[in-house]
Protein backbone atom coordinates (compact mmCIF):
# COMPACT_ATOMS: atom_id res chain seq x y z
CA UNK A 1 0.00 0.00 0.00
CA UNK A 2 1.27 3.70 -0.59
CA UNK A 3 0.61 6.82 1.85
CA UNK A 4 -1.33 8.65 -0.61
CA UNK A 5 -4.47 9.80 -0.25
CA UNK A 6 -5.24 11.31 -3.61
CA UNK A 7 -7.44 9.30 -5.84
CA UNK A 8 -5.06 6.71 -8.10
CA UNK A 9 -5.41 6.76 -12.22
CA UNK A 10 -3.48 5.04 -14.85
CA UNK A 11 -3.32 4.89 -18.07
CA UNK A 12 -1.20 3.70 -20.71
CA UNK A 13 -0.16 4.27 -24.34
CA UNK A 14 0.88 1.57 -26.71
CA UNK A 15 4.45 1.76 -28.17
CA UNK A 16 3.37 0.93 -31.80
CA UNK A 17 4.72 3.70 -33.57
CA UNK A 18 5.62 7.65 -33.22
CA UNK A 19 3.10 9.93 -31.36
CA UNK A 20 0.94 12.10 -32.97
CA UNK A 21 -0.95 15.50 -31.95
CA UNK A 22 -4.48 13.33 -31.66
CA UNK A 23 -2.40 11.20 -28.79
CA UNK A 24 -1.12 14.27 -27.51
CA UNK A 25 -4.38 16.55 -27.13
CA UNK A 26 -6.55 12.80 -26.91
CA UNK A 27 -4.24 11.37 -24.28
CA UNK A 28 -1.34 12.86 -23.07
CA UNK A 29 -2.24 16.96 -22.27
CA UNK A 30 -5.31 15.57 -20.32
CA UNK A 31 -3.47 13.62 -18.47
CA UNK A 32 -0.74 15.86 -17.78
CA UNK A 33 -3.29 18.31 -16.24
CA UNK A 34 -4.76 15.19 -14.40
CA UNK A 35 -1.37 13.98 -12.73
CA UNK A 36 -1.43 17.46 -10.73
CA UNK A 37 -4.03 16.31 -8.51
CA UNK A 38 -3.42 12.08 -8.49
CA UNK A 39 -1.46 9.43 -7.83
CA UNK A 40 -0.38 8.87 -10.71
CA UNK A 41 0.92 5.68 -12.66
CA UNK A 42 1.77 6.27 -16.64
CA UNK A 43 2.49 2.49 -18.81
CA UNK A 44 3.94 1.78 -21.82
CA UNK A 45 1.72 -0.79 -23.10
CA UNK A 46 4.45 -2.47 -24.53
CA UNK A 47 2.75 -5.92 -24.95
CA UNK A 48 -0.57 -4.73 -26.51
CA UNK A 49 1.97 -3.22 -29.13
CA UNK A 50 3.00 -7.00 -30.08
CA UNK A 51 -1.19 -7.07 -31.79
CA UNK A 52 0.39 -5.16 -33.94
CA UNK A 53 4.07 -4.61 -34.49
CA UNK A 54 6.27 -7.68 -35.77
CA UNK A 55 9.70 -6.62 -35.77
CA UNK A 56 11.31 -6.72 -32.87
CA UNK A 57 13.88 -4.19 -33.56
CA UNK A 58 11.22 -1.79 -34.27
CA UNK A 59 9.64 -2.55 -30.82
CA UNK A 60 12.22 -1.88 -28.80
CA UNK A 61 13.08 1.21 -30.76
CA UNK A 62 9.26 2.54 -29.80
CA UNK A 63 9.72 1.52 -26.46
CA UNK A 64 12.69 3.94 -26.34
CA UNK A 65 11.05 6.47 -28.09
CA UNK A 66 7.57 6.47 -26.21
CA UNK A 67 9.64 7.05 -23.05
CA UNK A 68 11.61 10.07 -24.17
CA UNK A 69 8.09 11.45 -25.69
CA UNK A 70 6.55 11.01 -22.05
CA UNK A 71 9.74 13.13 -20.67
CA UNK A 72 9.72 15.24 -23.37
CA UNK A 73 6.37 16.39 -23.33
CA UNK A 74 6.86 17.04 -19.44
CA UNK A 75 6.14 13.65 -17.42
CA UNK A 76 8.15 13.91 -13.75
CA UNK A 77 9.52 10.31 -13.29
CA UNK A 78 9.74 11.34 -9.85
CA UNK A 79 6.05 12.26 -9.34
CA UNK A 80 4.46 9.97 -11.57
CA UNK A 81 5.42 5.99 -11.65
CA UNK A 82 6.81 5.44 -15.33
CA UNK A 83 6.76 1.82 -16.15
CA UNK A 84 6.36 -0.89 -18.57
CA UNK A 85 3.84 -3.51 -18.68
CA UNK A 86 6.30 -6.10 -20.01
CA UNK A 87 8.78 -5.31 -16.47
CA UNK A 88 5.57 -6.66 -14.78
CA UNK A 89 4.39 -10.48 -15.56
CA UNK A 90 1.71 -9.56 -13.04
CA UNK A 91 -0.15 -8.13 -16.38
CA UNK A 92 -0.27 -11.70 -18.24
CA UNK A 93 -1.35 -13.22 -15.27
CA UNK A 94 -4.54 -11.82 -14.45
CA UNK A 95 -5.07 -10.84 -18.26
CA UNK A 96 -5.31 -14.88 -18.38
CA UNK A 97 -7.59 -14.93 -15.64
CA UNK A 98 -9.65 -11.89 -16.67
CA UNK A 99 -10.29 -13.58 -20.09
CA UNK A 100 -11.43 -16.36 -18.16
CA UNK A 101 -14.42 -14.39 -17.21
CA UNK A 102 -15.70 -13.44 -19.93
CA UNK A 103 -16.99 -14.60 -23.44
CA UNK A 104 -16.17 -14.96 -26.65
CA UNK A 105 -19.12 -13.06 -28.07
CA UNK A 106 -18.88 -10.78 -25.24
CA UNK A 107 -15.03 -9.73 -26.99
CA UNK A 108 -16.03 -9.95 -30.91
CA UNK A 109 -18.65 -6.98 -30.06
CA UNK A 110 -15.55 -4.75 -29.51
CA UNK A 111 -15.73 -1.37 -31.14
CA UNK A 112 -12.07 -1.59 -31.68
CA UNK A 113 -11.48 -4.73 -32.47
CA UNK A 114 -14.23 -4.99 -35.45
CA UNK A 115 -12.66 -1.52 -36.53
CA UNK A 116 -9.02 -2.61 -36.58
CA UNK A 117 -9.53 -5.66 -38.55
CA UNK A 118 -12.05 -3.68 -41.05
CA UNK A 119 -9.15 -1.55 -41.91
CA UNK A 120 -7.37 -4.35 -42.56
CA UNK A 121 -5.20 -5.68 -39.38
CA UNK A 122 -4.94 -9.11 -38.74
CA UNK A 123 -7.36 -10.66 -36.81
CA UNK A 124 -4.72 -12.17 -33.96
CA UNK A 125 -6.24 -13.60 -31.20
CA UNK A 126 -4.15 -10.89 -29.33
CA UNK A 127 -6.18 -8.14 -30.63
CA UNK A 128 -9.08 -10.01 -30.06
CA UNK A 129 -7.95 -10.57 -26.17
CA UNK A 130 -7.09 -7.15 -26.32
CA UNK A 131 -9.46 -5.71 -23.66
CA UNK A 132 -8.88 -8.30 -20.80
CA UNK A 133 -4.72 -7.50 -20.61
CA UNK A 134 -5.89 -3.65 -20.44
CA UNK A 135 -8.57 -4.73 -17.58
CA UNK A 136 -5.46 -6.52 -16.15
CA UNK A 137 -3.37 -3.10 -16.72
CA UNK A 138 -6.23 -1.02 -14.97
CA UNK A 139 -7.31 -3.42 -12.32
CA UNK A 140 -3.96 -4.31 -10.73
CA UNK A 141 -3.14 -1.10 -9.26
CA UNK A 142 -6.91 -0.58 -7.74
CA UNK A 143 -6.89 2.24 -10.21
CA UNK A 144 -9.82 4.87 -9.64
CA UNK A 145 -9.31 6.70 -12.96
CA UNK A 146 -8.38 5.93 -16.41
CA UNK A 147 -7.92 9.15 -18.64
CA UNK A 148 -8.35 8.07 -22.39
CA UNK A 149 -9.69 9.23 -25.67
CA UNK A 150 -12.99 8.53 -26.63
CA UNK A 151 -12.18 5.87 -28.72
CA UNK A 152 -11.22 3.79 -25.50
CA UNK A 153 -14.52 4.59 -23.85
CA UNK A 154 -15.82 0.47 -24.67
CA UNK A 155 -12.51 -0.74 -23.39
CA UNK A 156 -13.34 0.72 -19.90
CA UNK A 157 -16.87 -0.87 -19.85
CA UNK A 158 -15.30 -4.15 -20.86
CA UNK A 159 -13.03 -3.57 -17.69
CA UNK A 160 -16.31 -2.65 -15.66
CA UNK A 161 -17.35 -6.06 -16.99
CA UNK A 162 -14.56 -8.21 -16.27
CA UNK A 163 -14.44 -6.88 -12.88
CA UNK A 164 -18.48 -7.31 -12.11
CA UNK A 165 -17.88 -11.05 -13.15
CA UNK A 166 -15.02 -11.84 -11.25
CA UNK A 167 -16.62 -9.96 -7.90
CA UNK A 168 -19.67 -11.82 -8.36
CA UNK A 169 -18.56 -14.74 -8.16
CA UNK A 170 -15.64 -14.75 -6.17
CA UNK A 171 -16.16 -11.67 -3.35
CA UNK A 172 -15.30 -8.04 -3.61
CA UNK A 173 -11.81 -8.03 -4.81
CA UNK A 174 -11.11 -6.03 -7.27
CA UNK A 175 -11.94 -2.26 -7.86
CA UNK A 176 -14.15 -1.03 -10.71
CA UNK A 177 -12.58 1.99 -12.31
CA UNK A 178 -14.03 5.15 -14.19
CA UNK A 179 -12.92 6.46 -17.65
CA UNK A 180 -11.81 10.20 -17.49
CA UNK A 181 -12.42 11.39 -21.63
CA UNK A 182 -11.48 15.52 -22.29
CA UNK A 183 -15.21 16.42 -23.86
CA UNK A 184 -13.71 19.42 -24.89
CA UNK A 185 -11.07 17.78 -26.85
CA UNK A 186 -13.18 14.82 -28.03
CA UNK A 187 -11.84 13.02 -30.76
CA UNK A 188 -8.72 14.91 -33.13
CA UNK A 189 -9.36 14.97 -37.27
CA UNK A 190 -6.85 13.37 -39.30
CA UNK A 191 -5.40 15.04 -42.14
CA UNK A 192 -8.40 12.92 -43.98
CA UNK A 193 -10.88 14.51 -41.71
CA UNK A 194 -11.45 10.78 -39.92
CA UNK A 195 -9.97 10.62 -36.72
CA UNK A 196 -6.06 10.79 -36.57
CA UNK A 197 -4.50 7.79 -36.24
CA UNK A 198 -1.47 5.47 -37.12
CA UNK A 199 -3.52 3.21 -38.27
CA UNK A 200 -5.11 5.28 -41.20
CA UNK A 201 -1.81 7.54 -41.92
CA UNK A 202 -3.42 10.40 -41.40
CA UNK A 203 -1.39 11.72 -38.61
CA UNK A 204 0.46 15.10 -37.57
CA UNK A 205 3.48 13.49 -36.03
CA UNK A 206 4.11 15.25 -32.31
CA UNK A 207 8.07 15.35 -32.51
CA UNK A 208 8.26 15.90 -36.37
CA UNK A 209 10.72 17.72 -37.69
CA UNK A 210 9.25 21.52 -39.33
CA UNK A 211 9.50 19.35 -42.58
CA UNK A 212 7.25 16.78 -41.44
CA UNK A 213 4.83 18.95 -40.24
CA UNK A 214 5.15 20.60 -43.21
CA UNK A 215 4.48 17.72 -45.12
CA UNK A 216 1.24 16.24 -43.41
CA UNK A 217 -0.62 19.43 -43.02
CA UNK A 218 0.06 20.06 -46.78
CA UNK A 219 -1.71 16.50 -47.41
CA UNK A 220 -4.51 18.01 -44.94
CA UNK A 221 -8.08 17.18 -47.89
CA UNK A 222 -9.62 20.57 -48.48
CA UNK A 223 -12.02 19.59 -50.54
CA UNK A 224 -14.95 21.49 -48.74
CA UNK A 225 -16.94 23.99 -50.72
CA UNK A 226 -16.64 27.91 -49.09
CA UNK A 227 -13.89 29.65 -48.28
CA UNK A 228 -12.62 28.03 -45.23
CA UNK A 229 -10.77 24.65 -45.58
CA UNK A 230 -12.80 22.84 -42.49
CA UNK A 231 -10.44 20.26 -42.42
CA UNK A 232 -7.25 22.24 -41.51
CA UNK A 233 -9.37 24.75 -39.58
CA UNK A 234 -10.60 22.01 -37.12
CA UNK A 235 -7.24 20.93 -36.83
CA UNK A 236 -6.00 24.75 -35.96
CA UNK A 237 -8.32 25.05 -32.92
CA UNK A 238 -6.13 22.76 -31.03
CA UNK A 239 -3.31 25.38 -31.19
CA UNK A 240 -5.37 28.82 -31.35
CA UNK A 241 -7.70 30.65 -29.71
CA UNK A 242 -11.43 30.38 -31.73
CA UNK A 243 -10.95 34.68 -32.06
CA UNK A 244 -7.52 34.44 -33.46
CA UNK A 245 -8.57 31.80 -36.14
CA UNK A 246 -12.02 33.61 -36.79
CA UNK A 247 -9.58 36.83 -38.01
CA UNK A 248 -6.91 34.90 -39.45
CA UNK A 249 -9.23 32.44 -41.71
CA UNK A 250 -11.35 35.68 -42.40
CA UNK A 251 -8.38 37.44 -43.86
CA UNK A 252 -7.12 34.54 -45.75
CA UNK A 253 -11.03 33.33 -47.20
CA UNK A 254 -10.21 31.24 -50.20
CA UNK A 255 -6.33 31.38 -49.59
CA UNK A 256 -5.66 27.56 -48.18
CA UNK A 257 -1.96 27.87 -48.57
CA UNK A 258 -1.82 30.76 -46.24
CA UNK A 259 -4.08 28.75 -43.92
CA UNK A 260 -2.19 25.61 -43.95
CA UNK A 261 1.58 27.27 -43.59
CA UNK A 262 0.10 29.43 -40.72
CA UNK A 263 -1.09 26.24 -39.13
CA UNK A 264 2.01 24.59 -40.08
CA UNK A 265 3.71 27.69 -38.26
CA UNK A 266 1.89 27.43 -35.00
CA UNK A 267 2.30 23.66 -34.33
CA UNK A 268 5.74 23.89 -35.13
CA UNK A 269 6.13 26.31 -32.16
CA UNK A 270 4.19 24.96 -29.90
CA UNK A 271 6.37 21.21 -30.35
CA UNK A 272 10.02 23.08 -30.39
CA UNK A 273 10.71 23.25 -27.29
CA UNK A 274 9.49 19.64 -26.22
CA UNK A 275 11.53 18.30 -29.06
CA UNK A 276 14.54 20.21 -27.64
CA UNK A 277 14.27 18.50 -24.63
CA UNK A 278 13.80 15.03 -26.07
CA UNK A 279 16.32 15.42 -28.64
CA UNK A 280 18.45 15.62 -24.47
CA UNK A 281 17.43 12.18 -23.51
CA UNK A 282 19.71 9.13 -23.78
CA UNK A 283 19.00 5.24 -24.36
CA UNK A 284 20.63 4.96 -20.34
CA UNK A 285 18.37 8.10 -19.06
CA UNK A 286 15.01 5.80 -20.22
CA UNK A 287 16.75 2.39 -18.86
CA UNK A 288 16.99 4.49 -15.37
CA UNK A 289 13.33 5.80 -14.82
CA UNK A 290 11.98 2.41 -16.48
CA UNK A 291 13.58 0.74 -13.80
CA UNK A 292 12.57 2.24 -10.93
CA UNK A 293 9.07 2.79 -12.54
CA UNK A 294 9.34 -1.71 -12.27
CA UNK A 295 9.95 -1.60 -8.98
CA UNK A 296 7.36 0.65 -7.70
CA UNK A 297 4.60 -0.77 -10.27
CA UNK A 298 4.99 -4.65 -8.53
CA UNK A 299 5.07 -3.54 -5.37
CA UNK A 300 1.97 -2.82 -5.79
CA UNK A 301 0.25 -5.28 -8.43
CA UNK A 302 1.72 -8.23 -6.52
CA UNK A 303 -0.85 -7.30 -3.69
CA UNK A 304 -3.62 -7.38 -5.74
CA UNK A 305 -2.06 -10.44 -7.57
CA UNK A 306 -2.02 -12.11 -4.51
CA UNK A 307 -5.51 -11.53 -3.55
CA UNK A 308 -6.76 -13.11 -6.83
CA UNK A 309 -4.80 -16.12 -6.88
CA UNK A 310 -6.16 -17.04 -3.29
CA UNK A 311 -9.35 -16.08 -4.16
CA UNK A 312 -9.53 -18.32 -7.50
CA UNK A 313 -7.44 -21.35 -5.52
CA UNK A 314 -4.34 -20.99 -7.25
CA UNK A 315 -2.82 -20.05 -3.87
CA UNK A 316 -2.23 -23.37 -1.54
P1 LIG B 1 -3.81 5.36 -32.88
O1 LIG B 1 -5.26 5.47 -33.20
O2 LIG B 1 -2.98 6.31 -33.61
O3 LIG B 1 -3.33 3.93 -33.01
P2 LIG B 1 -3.80 4.84 -30.14
O4 LIG B 1 -4.98 3.93 -30.34
O5 LIG B 1 -2.49 4.22 -29.81
O6 LIG B 1 -3.65 5.76 -31.39
O7 LIG B 1 -4.22 5.88 -29.04
C1 LIG B 1 -3.40 6.28 -27.96
C2 LIG B 1 -4.17 7.27 -27.10
O8 LIG B 1 -4.37 8.46 -27.82
C3 LIG B 1 -5.54 6.78 -26.67
O9 LIG B 1 -5.81 7.21 -25.36
C4 LIG B 1 -6.47 7.43 -27.64
O10 LIG B 1 -7.74 7.65 -27.11
C5 LIG B 1 -5.76 8.74 -27.93
N1 LIG B 1 -6.04 9.12 -29.30
C6 LIG B 1 -5.57 8.53 -30.41
N2 LIG B 1 -6.01 9.13 -31.52
C7 LIG B 1 -6.78 10.15 -31.10
C8 LIG B 1 -7.54 11.16 -31.76
N3 LIG B 1 -7.54 11.25 -33.09
N4 LIG B 1 -8.22 12.04 -31.02
C9 LIG B 1 -8.21 11.98 -29.67
N5 LIG B 1 -7.52 11.06 -28.97
C10 LIG B 1 -6.82 10.15 -29.67
N1 LIG C 1 -5.70 0.60 -25.32
C1 LIG C 1 -5.00 1.81 -25.06
C2 LIG C 1 -4.80 2.54 -26.39
O1 LIG C 1 -4.69 1.95 -27.41
C3 LIG C 1 -3.64 1.59 -24.44
C4 LIG C 1 -3.75 0.95 -23.09
C5 LIG C 1 -3.31 -0.28 -22.74
C6 LIG C 1 -4.30 1.55 -21.93
N2 LIG C 1 -3.55 -0.51 -21.44
C7 LIG C 1 -4.15 0.57 -20.91
C8 LIG C 1 -4.91 2.77 -21.68
C9 LIG C 1 -4.64 0.83 -19.63
C10 LIG C 1 -5.39 3.00 -20.39
C11 LIG C 1 -5.25 2.05 -19.38
O2 LIG C 1 -4.72 3.71 -26.36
Amino acid sequence: MTNDSRLRMLTGLQPSGDLHIGNYFGALAPFLTMAKEHETFLMVADYHALTSVKDGNLLRQNIYNIVRDYLAVGVDPNEVTLFRQSDNSDHMELGWVLNCMVTVPFLMQGHSYKDKVAKGLEANAGLFTYPMLMAADIVLYNTDVVPVGEDQRQHLEYTREAVTKFNNNYGDILKEPKEAIMKSVGVVPGTDGQKMSKSYKNTIPLFGSREDIQKAVMSIVTDSAGDRPQNVYDIHTLFKSESELNTLYENNAGKYKNLKEALVEDIDQFISPMRELRDSISDQDVINVLQVGAKKARAVSHETLERVRDVIGINL
